[in-house]
């Protein structure tokens, strides 16, 4: 099997964490018969300083026939003060679009040897096991209208809220199909008590889950969600929402697993697949072997599980992972009594380590 795969390092620890990922990716690919074509590309921050544009036209091309994209970050302070339409962070909303990347999955484990390194009780995460569904290229992100301008004496903005029924039941079939291979249960997060949006989206969940009726749906309020994900995030299976709410629930979930750096993600359409650490681009340790790159690999896990359709491969990864940990190896994001903290190389090559012995 052949596959093509676009590395975008982007700005700030991505290239660092894309080393370790493209390392992953020529230490499995071959034991599974794939042999992979990698093209490395600019975006965000650093395709601007080159060429004036976060992602440019031949990029996206490359991206779009690709089989797989793994980007690592974009963004930086250097480049805060653009406009909104040359920040960064356009390379990965324009990529999320134009590649049609609705289906946004975040898993987040919590593994029993980090226990102790998440600010949350011991007893409150043990056991727990959610996946993110996030909706990734609706709602705030790109509704129209969306601008900033001067009215009178004021300045005034405008950000859009916008779902239609085709967008939500899309998204709602990709969390319940999710949920058939878990524990069958979804959990829709909205704000129906004040959204049209949010409305709209309940009621066309509703009628999705007729066609799961082994799947348990239950609908919550997003404002309870951000507190009963740190009350009781046992309760959750599957959680199902839009593209803004889903933003800020994934990283406020991934202090369950001990740190944002351990959080990978997969945003999927009908083709293709985008892969990214959920982490952002930590320009304060950036070049300086600090980054956990545990995130990035994950997410090479999961390309291997969605897009080249190989569950051992992804298995192996996700096992060494687990077994480097379990052996007492950290990175200096999570710190923890009788552990040895690697840098990022480091880390990286205990993982390679543990793949080769273990497949
Ligand atoms: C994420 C990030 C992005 C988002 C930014 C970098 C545009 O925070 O993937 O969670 O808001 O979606
Ligand atoms: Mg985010």
């Amino acid at each position: 099997m052949k596959k093509r795969v676009a590395i975008l390092p982007g700005d700030g620890i991505g290239p660092e964490v894309s080393r370790a990922t493209v390392a992953v990716l020529r230490e499995v690919a071959p034991k599974h018969d794939l042999q992979l074509e990698m093209h490395e590309c600019l975006a965000g921050g650093t395709s601007i300083e080159e060429n004036g544009q976060p992602l440019q036209d031949d990029v996206l091309e490359i991206c779009k026939r690709a089989d797989a994209v793994f980007l690592g970050a974009v963004g930086g302070p250097q480049w805060d003060t653009l406009p909104k339409e040359k920040r960064p962070e356009i390379a990965l909303l324009q990529l999320r679009k134009q590649l049609d990347l609705f289906i946004n999955l975040r898993p987040i484990k919590v593994l029993d040897c980090l226990l102790s390194t998440s600010p949350l009780k011991p007893e409150v995460i043990a056991g727990s096991d959610i996946l993110i569904v996030r909706e990734l290229t609706g709602g705030l992100y790109f509704g129209e209208p969306k601008y900033c301008r001067r009215e009178g004496p004021q300045e005034v903005a405008v950000d859009t809220m916008r779902y239609c029924s085709t967008e939500i039941e899309r998204i709602a079939r990709a969390a319940f199909e999710a949920s058939r291979h878990r524990r069958k249960r979804v959990t829709s997060v909205d704000k129906a008590n004040i959204l049209a949006t949010s409305q709209l989206w309940r009621k066309t969940v509703e009628r999705v889950a007729l066609d799961y009726p082994e799947v348990e749906l239950e609908h919550m309020l997003v404002d309870n969600c951000a507190m009963q994900l740190v009350k009781n995030p046992k309760q959750f299976d599957v959680i199902l929402t839009e593209n803004m709410f889903g933003d800020i629930l994934s990283d406020e979930a991934s202090l369950l697993t001990g740190s944002l750096g351990m959080l990978p993600s997969a945003s999927l359409g009908t083709s293709g697949g985008l892969y990214e650490p959920v982490h952002g681009s930590a320009p304060d340790i950036a070049g300086t072997n600090l980054a956990n790159p545990i995130a990035a690999i994950s997410s090479v896990a999961m390309m291997f599980r969605h897009t080249f359709h190989l569950e051992k491969a992804a298995l192996t990864i996700e096992s060494a992972i687990m077994k480097t940990l379990a052996a007492g190896f950290r990175c200096q994001d999570l710190p923890g009594p009788g552990t040895q903290i690697l840098g990022t190389e480091e880390m990286t090559a205990a993982i390679l380590e543990q793949i080769a012995t273990g497949s």
